[in-house]
């Protein structure tokens, strides 16, 4: 089914995504109503607090989506001698969002393929592509899996560059005992609906530097600093009372959410293991914590049916997916100004060609996993 309808939607046993509205969320909803004040006050305030201190970070800022923390928080690099068109290195594969973000804010992207069995940046191919114009390293810890931190960081240590991490799909993942967002000097998170943290539509930057978090201050509300002063190139991108109140009924049951996540997609990861010779591997490694956005499925090469019929199969057994992405800069006809060839992310290519993605949220449990499971074992029976 290409375009369902909402009422075909609901008919998933096994939808994508969710979007979990607290008690405390609806009340704390009706209270800013009351007070006729649901531009940016009280509650967004409170809910950056309690989001910096969940990540175990210094400041958060809030702003209208995840785009626009991306966007924000390259935007910040102006203020540490950035100039229009400099460039930052980010993943070939990812949501567009990632390199949309980084034209928005006036830079150019310079893409990195990715690796086939973490789906993240190479950091073996970052140094090939770094210039003088070169200002930061943008990684995107895809899935809920982390970027490689390590390397990363040793890079951008070696060649003075910032590490802007985008968090967007990987709320409370953790690398090598560090969380995720915590690495890197500044780290953007989507709230949009189907993400761990939800504010339906909505994002937050966080940063341990107080400079970076009055930069970011300004540059969400058109780069203006007191009053009326504009001293930045800035957005329009701030969040409302309605939207902090939904968020922070979500931080209150944050690591409810994360932990059923977090065995569902274990419990998927094992179940998997059994259909190895059709698929590749996703793991997670004894040095990290996935913060689980959703379960890759990428065919391996030669296994007789294509990702379209695997999806479509899914679909007509209640099973919700998505498309696991596309390389940016050869599969999105959008970026063909850059002039890049198909064949030059040979790994994102592939990973676009067969690959999807499936939910493991907080609304899902053992028998609808048990479903998923049922429902792949049957189609690869069928076509043995
Ligand atoms: C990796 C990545 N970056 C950025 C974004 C942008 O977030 P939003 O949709 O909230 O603008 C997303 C959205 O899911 C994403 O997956």
């Amino acid at each position: 089914m290409k375009n369902p309808t909402i009422a075909q939607k609901v008919r998933y046993k096994v939808p994508f995504g969710t979007v979990s509205i607290t008690p405390e969320a609806r009340t704390l909803i009706n209270r800013a109503l009351a007070t006729k004040m649901v531009t940016n006050g009280r509650y967004v305030r409170e809910f950056e607090e309690r989001f910096a201190k969940t990540f175990g970070v210094k400041y958060a800022v809030a702003v209208s989506s995840g785009t626009d923390a991306d966007a924000l928080a390259c935007a910040v690099l102006y203020d540490h001698g950035a100039a229009r068109g400099d460039e930052i290195i980010i993943p070939s594969f990812t949501f567009v969002a990632t390199a949309n973000a980084v034209l928005q804010a006036g830079f150019t992207p310079v893409f990195v393929d990715v690796k086939l069995e973490t789906l993240n940046i190479d950091p073996d191919r970052i140094e090939a592509v770094i210039t003088p114009r070169t200002r930061a390293i943008m990684p995107v810890h895809l899935m809920g899996k982390s970027a490689e931190m390590d390397k990363i960081m040793a890079i951008a240590k070696k060649h003075k560059l910032f590490v802007i991490e985008d968090a967007a799909e990987a709320h409370g993942a953790v690398y090598k005992g560090k969380r995720i967002g915590a690495i890197g000097d500044l780290a953007a998170f989507s709230l949009y609906a189907a993400h761990i943290v939800t504010t339906i539509e909505g994002g937050m930057i966080i940063t341990n530097n107080a400079a970076t978090y009055e930069a970011l201050r300004s540059l969400r509300n058109h780069g203006m600093v007191g009053k009326f002063t504009y001293q930045r190139i800035g957005f329009s991108a701030k969040m409302n009372e309605l939207e902090a109140a939904v968020g922070i009924g979500a931080l209150k049951i944050f690591k409810r959410i994360l932990s059923t996540r977090h065995r569902n997609m274990l419990y998927l990861i094992k179940a998997f293991e059994r259909f190895d010779e059709f698929f590749l591997p996703f793991k997670e490694e004894a040095y990290e914590k996935l913060g689980p956005h959703a379960f890759p499925i990428t065919l391996r090469q030669g296994v007789g049916f294509t990702k379209d019929q695997f999806a479509q199969y899914l679909d007509k057994n209640g099973v919700d997916s998505r498309n696991l992405f596309y390389s940016i800069p050869t599969q999105c006809p959008s970026y063909a100004f850059l002039g890049h060839r198909l064949g030059d992310f040979p790994n994102s290519e592939y990973l676009s060609d067969h690959g999807i993605h499936i939910g493991v949220h907080q609304d899902l449990g053992v028998p609808e996993l048990k479903h998923v499971v049922q429902v792949v074992e049957r189609f690869l029976r069928n076509i043995k």
